[in-house]
């Protein structure tokens, strides 16, 4: 392998020469308080920090943006923060999904106009961690994740709480009249106690050991519970191996090929992960130039069990999955569907990255003769209802609604239903099929985290806790039902789902993989016919360039223009 030498850094550029510009760029970098000494000749290392107070999840990142500057300076870097928009799921509306084109593009032009040689990314909230890689991808210099770490396992009586998964659980039960207003307000304070992600396998944790699968962080970041100091010392170590990688030129598009992407994946759907990772790993293929589908993403899926007895699917938190032995050893226990020989970060194969690593608690980590399931997490649906697909995480869904037909009730938007689902007149049976249109990636906009809708007041007081439910929208990682996602095209530019009206008869059938709504043809074609197309919700700004580019679910929801494309140049220096 040949070494980069210091007048090969991209940052020489900007430093290296004898020219007007190179002065002022030394004289204002000493501006700081840098002499010559802490920067002349080193890899220039941008830490990508999405610390902010709108960002719980991320709490912690000024810390550990020092740690991992620490680590640099002492392999003999520069490092330099760089703040990016952070995207809070808590508190950003209508979702941050709508925003994770924007970190991507900013993720992508930081590095670009900036004397960058390689980068430290510090995300962890759900769509950060996507952002940040497709960003890294499409500018392609040498860049390590380092994930924000999971945030201890809630605590309530005496029980176990986890994130998102019992707050939807409990609601229920508050809206079934079993939990008073105190106990409501025992759970408030107990479910969220450090920094860090959603504990549950919830999206963050599933991105975050698809990118570790991908070979994008150090080995074993993504199951380090964000409170524990093993977090800083990999915080640290990501920033001392990042200036070996400026050396080596070891760039994402080395990593991030399509066997790795295979990689992530399979051990999403092991880990029984979160639907959104179907979206984020295409468009980060996308990205990288390396080919994942729908169809791929089910293929994998059937051949791979289920080892990991995490919520939402099965029981634990990911702190017990760390000290059961974390990502290692169950990608070590699934070795056989892995390609073994993808370069991952450090320089190493996977294959040896996970040798040797052991599971220390059978019961967190299941054998693979007894998984949590024989097929991955997440099936693809077709049929008339979703031409181009949609998906259902069918490990979290009642296996007796799997296979299921009943009478759709249709509400129109979000607040249709928001209006709507808890009226005593609502004519819905346990075998209604309950549809939501218009919340898809134009019609949310930005395909909010609605799809699992709630069960109606009264069947909830019936005891009914699961109901075949189907929209054009996302769900939460941490959430669970019968939620037939991601309808694609969306019901907003005219896709079937919008044609459905309360009363017609939809099929699921999630063995065959069908989707099916038994309209006749020619009633289809006439409600189609006297379909109104709706106006673009932001009619300005970034929501007019997302409703203009943005692609569908089964795409990947990432700009038509940021998906793959051309070099663009290195910017002039004059
Ligand atoms: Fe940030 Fe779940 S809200 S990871």
């Amino acid at each position: 392998m040949r070494r980069k030498k210091p007048e090969d850094l991209r940052s020489h550029r900007w430093y290296g020469v004898d020219n007007l510009r190179a002065f002022g760029h030394r004289s204002r970098t000493k501006q700081m308080g840098f002499a010559s000494e802490d920067y002349a000749g080193k890899p220039i290392i941008a830490i990508v920090n999405t610390w902010s107070e709108m960002n719980p999840c991320h709490a912690h990142f000024r810390l550990r943006a020092d740690e991992v500057k620490r680590g640099v300076w002492q392999a003999g870097g520069f490092p330099v923060e760089l703040p990016a928009i952070s995207l809070g799921e808590p508190l950003m509306k209508p979702t941050t999904m709508l925003y994770r084109n924007l970190l991507a593009m900013e993720t992508e032009e930081l590095l670009r106009a900036n004397p960058i040689d390689g980068a430290v990314l510090l995300g962890g909230c759900d769509k950060t961690v996507p952002a940040m890689i497709m960003g890294a991808a499409s500018m392609n210099l040498p860049a390590i994740f380092v994930p924000a770490g999971p945030m201890l396992r809630g605590n309530w009586r005496g029980a176990v709480l986890g994130s998102g998964s019992d707050v939807w659980k409990y609601w229920a039960e508050k809206r079934a009249g079993n939990l008073d207003d105190e106990a409501w307000g025992e759970i408030e304070d107990g479910i969220a106690r450090s920094y860090g992600t959603c504990m549950t396998m919830g999206t963050a944790s599933t991105m975050a050991s698809a990118v570790e699968a991908l070979g994008m962080t150090l080995p074993g970041a993504s199951s380090i519970p964000a409170a524990d100091s093993n977090h800083s010392r990999m915080a640290t170590a990501a920033g001392r191996r990042i200036v070996e990688m400026v050396w080596e030129d070891l760039k994402p598009t080395d990593i991030m090929t399509g066997a790795a992407f295979e990689n992530a994946v399979t051990v999403a759907m092991a880990l029984g992960g979160s639907t959104n990772s179907i979206i984020h790993l295409i468009a980060m293929a996308g990205r990288a130039g390396a080919k994942l589908d729908l169809d791929r993403f089910d293929a994998l899926s059937r051949r791979t069990p289920v080892i990991a007895n995490l919520r939402p699917s099965g029981k634990y938190l990911m702190e017990d999955f760390y000290y059961a032995g974390g990502l290692r050893a169950a990608m070590a226990r699934i070795a056989d569907l892995l390609h073994l020989g993808c370069v991952t970060a450090n320089g190493q194969t996977l294959g040896v990255n996970i040798d040797g690593a052991e599971v220390y608690n059978d019961d967190v980590v299941l054998p693979r003769e007894r998984p949590l399931s024989q097929e991955g997490g997440l099936a693809v649906l077709r049929g008339n209802l979703a031409p181009d697909g949609a998906v259902i995480k069918h490990t979290a869904a009642d296996p007796k609604l799997l296979k299921h037909a009943g009478p759709a009730m249709v509400f129109r938007d979000y607040n249709d239903m928001a209006a709507r689902i808890d009226d005593p007149n609502l004519p819905v049976t346990p075998e209604s099929v309950l549809v939501l249109q218009n919340a898809g990636p134009l019609g949310g906009p930005g395909m909010p985290e609605w799809g699992m809708l709630p069960v109606p007041q009264k069947l909830l007081r019936q005891g009914v806790r699961d109901m075949v439910r189907i929209s054009d929208a996302r769900m939460s990682g941490t959430s669970y039902g019968t939620c037939v996602l991601h309808v694609a095209p969306e019901s907003f530019i005219g896709g079937p789902l919008g044609l459905v009206q309360t009363g017609d008869i939809i099929e699921l059938d999630t063995p065959a993989r069908g989707l099916t709504l038994r309209v006749p043809d020619a009633e289809l074609a006439r409600r189609r016919a006297a379909w109104i197309p709706p106006k673009v919700i932001y009619p300005r700004g970034f929501g007019l360039l997302h409703a203009r580019h943005v692609t569908q679910a089964d795409k990947g929801c990432d700009f038509d223009f940021l998906h793959g494309g051309s070099v663009v140049p290195e910017p002039e220096i004059h």
